[in-house]
C-alpha cells in the first residue's frame, strides 16, 4: 500500500489528477489499446475531476482513447434527475473532456433486468481487458462503492440495499430529506474492484478519519470494505491531513517517510 498524505483538499485532487493523466499519457492509448478507468461519483473526486477538466483544455490529455466505468448507480431515479450519478459524472467531467459517448459505462438503475444488466456490466470490463485504473471514495463507514458494511469480499456487480448510515451521509443532496434518498444501487462489487491492475482512493476531511483509520491500521474485515484493499497489489490511497487525524503519529511518519520525494505532484 501507499498512502499520500497532502495538506489539504485542492493538493490531493491536484495530485491524484496529474498521477492519472501520467499514467494514461504514459500508455499511450489508441483505439485498439484503450485506457480504462473506473470513477466514482461523490463529493470527494470533484476536486480531481475539476483538475482532469483543467488538464484536459490546456492540451495535457486526451480521453478519446479512454474507456470508463462508473461505480454505482441508485436504482429507480430518473436518469436525468440531479443526483443520479449518470447526471453527475456528465455535469462533473464527462460534458468538459473529448471522451465518446460510446466509452462511457454507467450501470442503468432503470433497466428491464436488474441481474442481467450487473452481469452483462462484469462481462463488458472483461471484454475491454479490465480496468486500468479504478479511482474511488470511501464512505464515513469505511464502504467502496456502495459495498456497504459486511458485504461479501469477493462480490461482484449486484444489487445492494443502501444502510441506514449511508442514507443519512446521502441525504445532503436529496434537500437533506432522508425520504428522499433511494434505498437500492448497483454497484460493482469488492471483488471487481479488485481485479483493477491499479486502485486508487481519495479521501478527505475529518469524517473520513475513522474509516481510513480501521482501513489502513488494522485488518482485512467485510464491516469496512476499505480494508479488504490492503491485499490489493497497486493500491494507493491519496488523502488530506484531516482524514488522517485518527492515524497513528507512527503510521502518518512512516508514510511521509518512504513517500517523501513523491508528495509535490508529479510533473506533466
Ligand atoms: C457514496 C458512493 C461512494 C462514495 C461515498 C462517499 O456512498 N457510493 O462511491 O465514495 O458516497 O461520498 P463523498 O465523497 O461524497 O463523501
Amino acid at each position: 500500500m501507499r498512502m499520500i498524505i497532502q495538506n489539504d483538499y485542492e493538493a490531493m485532487s491536484t495530485w491524484t489528477a496529474h498521477y492519472i493523466v501520467n499514467k494514461i499519457n504514459r500508455y499511450n492509448p489508441t483505439p485498439d489499446r484503450p485506457y480504462v478507468l473506473g470513477l466514482p461519483t461523490g463529493s470527494s473526486p470533484i476536486g480531481t475531476y475539476n483538475k482532469l477538466v483543467e488538464l484536459h483544455k490546456q492540451g495535457k490529455i486526451s480521453f478519446k482513447n479512454v474507456i470508463t466505468f462508473n461505480m454505482d448507480e441508485y436504482i429507480g431515479i430518473p436518469e436525468d434527475h440531479p443526483q443520479s450519478y449518470r447526471y453527475f459524472m456528465y455535469l462533473n467531467l464527462f460534458d468538459h473532456i473529448d471522451i465518446p459517448k460510446e466509452n462511457i459505462n454507467i450501470l442503468d438503475g432503470n433497466a428491464k433486468d436488474l441481474y442481467e444488466e450487473c452481469q452483462n456490466y462484469e462481462d463488458k470490463i472483461k471484454e475491454v481487458g479490465g480496468i486500468n485504473i479504478f479511482l474511488g471514495g470511501i464512505g464515513p463507514d469505511g464502504h467502496i462503492a456502495f459495498n456497504e458494511p459486511g458485504s461479501s469480499l469477493t462480490s461482484r456487480t449486484r444489487i445492494k440495499t443502501l444502510t441506514y448510515d449511508t442514507i443519512k451521509a446521502n441525504a445532503r443532496f436529496f434537500d437533506n430529506d432522508i425520504s428522499k434518498v433511494p434505498t437500492t444501487a448497483l454497484t460493482v462489487g469488492v471483488g471487481t474492484i479488485m481485479d483493477s491492475h491499479r486502485v486508487m482512493i481519495v479521501v478527505n476531511g475529518y469524517s473520513k478519519a475513522h474509516a481510513l483509520q480501521k482501513g489502513v491500521e488494522e485488518g482485512v474485515n467485510h464491516m469496512y470494505t476499505i480494508s479488504t484493499l490492503q491485499l490489493h497489489p497497486k493500491i494507493i490511497i491519496v488523502c488530506d491531513e484531516d482524514a488522517s487525524m485518527e492515524l497513528k503519529v507512527g503510521t502518518v511518519k512512516y508514510f511521509m517517510d518512504v513517500e517523501r520525494f513523491n508528495l509535490k505532484p508529479i510533473e506533466l
